[in-house]
């Protein structure tokens, strides 16, 4: 505990705040680091440089722990973000090719790890294409990451938050596709409800599209507040979460057509992978994982049964092993840390 009888016996201020580190670390272990980073918003960029905040990577030393990267190895890291993940990869001597859809995120990562030369490289590409970066069996390790960074998230003007008032953007890609409005503004009640049902498995999918509808006849949704203002109209009162939350994360998923890149992703890392090589994949909702699970599920089993044949034949997709059967989730401490890891799942398997 600080009494005030101990605070006038420290030398100067930078002690004040190395007691109040320490005692804010013994009641809750990472407290400190985040905190400090949050307030100034700003992390170490090595060589006493100081970057702005981009991205906490969740699942760090279960990731890296399961890739094992080693000198001469080769990774695909799918969502590059802000390179947490990629930079351990290449601290223990291995090549990364980083992708991500996002030119922010490219601008950033490389130039955080451009030190490492011709190890590290970065290409503007959808996860889903990656057979067009890399050559077929080449790869030891792919890592998706999925979802969006807190960078984008944070950034008002990207429109992915239902806190900060931007435009209703929500593109990974600014410079391709449909954005949020473009959704809001032309889409059907029916098709709307069911973006928010599938996407978001909002129950009010109905009524909150029908709401939409109504106010775009007065006048076109062009901002993220105004959309969430909507919500939180059609929907009365704040519970714990934000009651436009469901229908954010469903616009986000089909503006960047979320879940048909994660099938495709995992179809295209399935042909890059050497044989041995590890697919490591973190979720952050039950939609993306359910995806994940059922892939690796159904191509890992070796053989198949039905009622109608004498015996059990071989499985023809088989092509994967489980590395670990149930989904890895973070620990206590990480989620203390990290608030963001409470819904992360890990899944890794082998290819064949
Ligand atoms: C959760 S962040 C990754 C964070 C990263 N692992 C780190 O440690 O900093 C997800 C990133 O993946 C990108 N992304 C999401 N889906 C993508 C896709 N289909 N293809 C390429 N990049 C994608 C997003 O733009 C975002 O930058």
């Amino acid at each position: 505990m600080l009494t005030p009888a101990f605070i006038p016996a420290l030398a100067g201020p930078a002690d004040c705040l190395a007691v109040v580190q320490r005692t804010a670390e013994s009641a809750v272990p990472g407290w400190w680091e985040r905190v400090f980073q949050r307030l100034t918003n700003k992390e170490q960029g090595g060589e006493g440089e100081e970057r702005e905040f981009y991205h906490e990577s969740v699942l760090m030393e279960e990731t890296i722990a399961a890739l094992a990267p080693a000198e001469g190895k080769i990774f695909l890291d799918g969502t590059l973000g802000g390179g947490g993940h990629s930079e351990r990869l290449l601290q223990a001597g291995a090549s990364v090719v980083g992708l991500d859809r996002d030119r922010d995120a490219l601008r950033y990562a490389g130039q955080r790890l451009a030190s490492f030369g011709e190890r590290f490289r970065v290409e503007q590409v959808n996860f889903s294409e990656m057979r067009s970066v890399v050559p077929t069996r080449s790869i030891d390790g792919v890592l998706l990451d999925l979802g969006v960074s807190s960078w984008q998230i944070d950034q008002a003007e990207r429109g992915f938050s239902f806190q900060k008032d931007g435009p209703l953007d929500m593109r990974m890609n600014q410079s391709a596709g449909e954005t949020a409005a473009d959704l809001v503004n032309t889409r059907s009640a029916e098709e709307l409800a069911d973006i928010f049902f599938l996407y978001g498995e909002e129950k009010a999918s109905r009524r909150i599209a029908a709401a939409i509808i109504r106010e775009r006849e007065e006048k076109e949704f062009t901002t993220t507040l105004e959309l969430a203002r909507c919500v939180e109209k059609t929907m009365g009162g704040r519970g714990r979460k934000h009651p436009a939350t469901r229908v954010f994360q469903a616009l986000r998923i089909a503006v960047n057509s979320e879940l048909d890149s994660v099938t495709a992703g995992l179809v295209a890392a399935q042909e890059v992978l050497k044989p041995g090589g590890i697919l490591a994949v973190i979720t952050f909702h039950s939609l993306e994982d359910r995806l994940v699970k059922q892939f690796l599920k159904k191509r890992s089993v070796e053989f198949l049964d039905r009622p109608e044949w004498p015996e059990p034949r071989p499985n023809p997709e088989l092509a994967w092993d489980l590395v670990v059967r149930k989904a890895i989730a973070a620990g206590a401490t990480e989620i203390t840390r990290n608030p963001r890891a409470r819904s992360a799942k890990l899944r890794i398997a082998k290819k064949r």
